[in-house]
Formats: structure tokens, sequence, C-alpha cells
């Protein structure tokens, strides 16, 4: 495997940056513009990072964990400091606001955390004698949350492979690709691999309402990297999964809770209860940063949006309304597939089997399962 991670690493040359540092500033492909425009946006503040998550101009679990990580960077960056005591506040406040800008997305809080305690340590033991040290250590402990998870995705891609098949079709959900993790994706990591190593498989991808990732970001990204892909309404699942049309289904996860509970874009649960009922294979795939052994399935926030996503639809000349103006919606982003309906967990650490209360906390605290 190990050679495998080297080679696939030394070869990647991605169509787009999607989150790029540039030691003063972080640059970053707003994604609400694709994919009918490709532009970037250029940060340079803590109010800056939380806008662009907040707003989804970065989107996906990894993806705003390691834009969360530089935004902490930023904090020691974009105003004069007077020493450590004052940096150290800066970033227990900009840690609380970065912590406000989406609710459900573990690898936030987990980027958050990491980034603070190696603030913390890192004055304890001496290591930053000032601001610019704390800042220039910020900005590798970043690129390394980057570079890990980018690792941990061609690792997830490997160990996904072994479930495909050549000409195998895979239905997935909202956006869990490169443009969710700024590297192969979760979900997609497999499929990238697959490619990699010749093995031909197309995608089916939902259009994943109110904010079409699927559509606009999925399709996108996979026919930049020459995989094939199928865009279907949502409405139209039920019938592609009956048919089997798809051979398996893989999704990303925002969260997933000890007892397997997946919590991922709105939409994933009718397709796990729908592929469980007409027996297709029903994966998820997620590093171990978007596991959270703490809280209970109830205890967890889904995000809701404003109505407005619901109400309009995104298109090339802005939203446009197709129902009334004040029209009362519900519009939660997100929610909870119970563990039955998964068929394994796919990880940097090896693939996660039934039963799965059991087997997440094996595998996450347990060596690697090569
Ligand atoms: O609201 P989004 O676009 O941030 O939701 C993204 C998803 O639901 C993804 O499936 C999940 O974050 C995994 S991304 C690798």
């Amino acid at each position: 495997m190990e050679r495998l991670v080297a080679e696939i690493k030394a070869s990647y040359r991605p169509k787009l940056k999607v989150i790029e540092w540039r030691g003063d500033r972080l640059s970053l492909l707003d994604q609400r513009l694709l994919p009918f425009e490709v532009r970037y946006l250029e940060l340079k503040t803590v109010d800056g990072v939380a806008d662009a998550i907040r707003n989804m101009a970065v989107r996906g679990a990894p993806a705003i964990g390691i834009t969360a990580a530089y935004g902490m960077a930023l904090a020691v960056k974009e105003r004069p400091l007077e020493g450590l005591e004052q940096a150290l506040e800066a970033l227990r406040i900009a840690k609380e606001k970065l912590a406000k800008t989406r609710p459900t997305a573990q690898n936030l809080f987990w980027a958050l955390d990491r980034m603070y305690k190696r603030a913390e340590a890192a004055v304890q033991n001496g290591e930053a004698k000032n601001v610019k040290d704390l800042a220039d250590i910020l900005g590798s402990e970043a690129n390394k949350v980057f570079d890990e998870e980018f690792e941990s995705e061609i690792r997830m891609g490997l160990y996904g492979v072994q479930l495909l098949q050549p000409g195998d079709v895979v239905l997935t959900q909202c956006n869990a690709g490169s443009l969710a993790t700024g590297a192969l994706g979760t979900a997609t990591a497999p499929i990238y691999v697959a490619k990699h190593l010749g093995i031909d498989v197309s995608v089916i991808a939902p259009e994943t309402r109110p904010w079409q990732q699927g559509a606009r970001l999925t399709a996108f990204e996979l026919r930049e990297n020459g995989v094939k892909v199928k865009v279907i309404a949502d409405t139209a699942v039920g019938l592609v999964i009956s048919r089997r049309m798809v051979n398996l289904a893989i999704v990303g996860a925002d969260r997933i809770l000890a007892d397997g509970t997946v919590f991922n874009k709105i939409g994933t649960l009718n397709e796990a209860v729908l592929a469980h009922e007409f027996g297709v294979p029903f994966y998820v795939a997620a590093p171990a940063s978007t596991f959270d052994l703490v809280h209970r399935p109830e205890e967890v926030k889904i995000e809701e949006r404003n109505p407005d996503e619901v109400r309009t639809v995104r298109t090339v000349n802005g939203n446009v309304y197709i129902t009334m103006r004040d029209i009362d919606v519900y519009n939660p982003v997100f929610d909870a597939t119970p563990p039955k309906y998964i068929t394994a967990i796919i990880t940097e650490k090896g693939i996660i089997t039934q039963p799965l209360d059991r087997n997440i906390r094996r595998l996450l605290s347990g060596p690697q399962n090569t």
C-alpha cells in the first residue's frame, strides 16, 4: 500500500486548486460560481474565512476543517499583536468565531481544537518565542492538516477500490469529491484511484437540492477528471436503485457517531433506506477526523439554512424564484442515517464493517488494518 500511496501522491496534478495557502493569505476557489465561472477569493482575515465557510464559498466537511485551520493561522497574522498572551487570546476569539459558521461538520471542530492545542503547546514549551514564531508554527500545522487529509484520501481510495468491479456504476450524493476536500475527495477517492489503476467505473450524481452540489459540483469535477457521470433529479433515486441501475452507493459524511449514525447531506437517508430495501450495498467514506465518539444522535445539530435556498434555484444569472417569495419553508441541509442501513464505512485505517458500534471504536483506536 505504501508504494501506491507515494505513487498516487507524486502523480496527483489537480486541474483546479480548491484551497491554497500563500503564507500571508488563503486563496479559495469560490464554489458558489461553479460550474460556470472559476474565481478565487483571497482571504487575509478570520472574518473573511468565517464568511467564506458560512456562505459556502468553500464547503464539504474536510475542506471546511482545512480552511478553518488556515483561518487560525491568519488570526495571529491579520493584525499586529503585542505578545504571546495576546496571540492566544486572538486564537480563542477566532476559534469561537469559526466554530459558529456551520454546526454539523465534525472536521471543523476537530481542526479548530487541533490548531488551538498546537498553539498552546508551542507557547508553553517555549517553541514559540514570539508571535512570528507562533504564526509560522500555525501555518505549518495547517499545511499538515491539509497534507494528512490528502494522504488519508489516497488510503481511503486504495481500500475503497477493492469494493469496485470494472464497469460498476456508483451512486453518490451531494459532492464528497475533490471540491469538498481539496484533494481526491472521500466518496470519490475509490473512483479516482480506480481511474488511476485503469478500472473503468462511472457515477450517477443526484442533483442534491437545494444547493445542487451534485449537478453543479460533482458533475463538473468528475467530467474535468475524465470520469463518466450522469446527473439525475433527486426524485429519481428510488427508480435508479430499484432497477439496479447502480451497483453500489458511496457517499461522504459530515459526522459519524460511535454507534455508526452518519450525518451527511440531506437525501442520504433516502438513498440508504432504498439501497437497503433493494439489496444495493451502501458505503460511507470518511477520514478519522469526521468521527465524533462523544455525542449521541439527538445531540447533533442539523444545520437549517436560509429558506430562499428552497424557494429559488441557482442559475447562471443568479437565483430565480420557483414559488412564492413568502411561502413557509423548512430547509434542513443534513440528515442522520441509522447504522443498520450502512453496509460499511471506508476510512484511511481500513474498512469498518458491521457491527459498526463495536468496530468503529476498535479500528479508530487500534493499529492500521492494511
Ligand atoms: O453543505 P455541504 O456542501 O458542505 O455538504 C457537504 C456534504 O454533505 C458532503 O457529503 C460531506 O461534507 C462530505 S465531503 C467529503
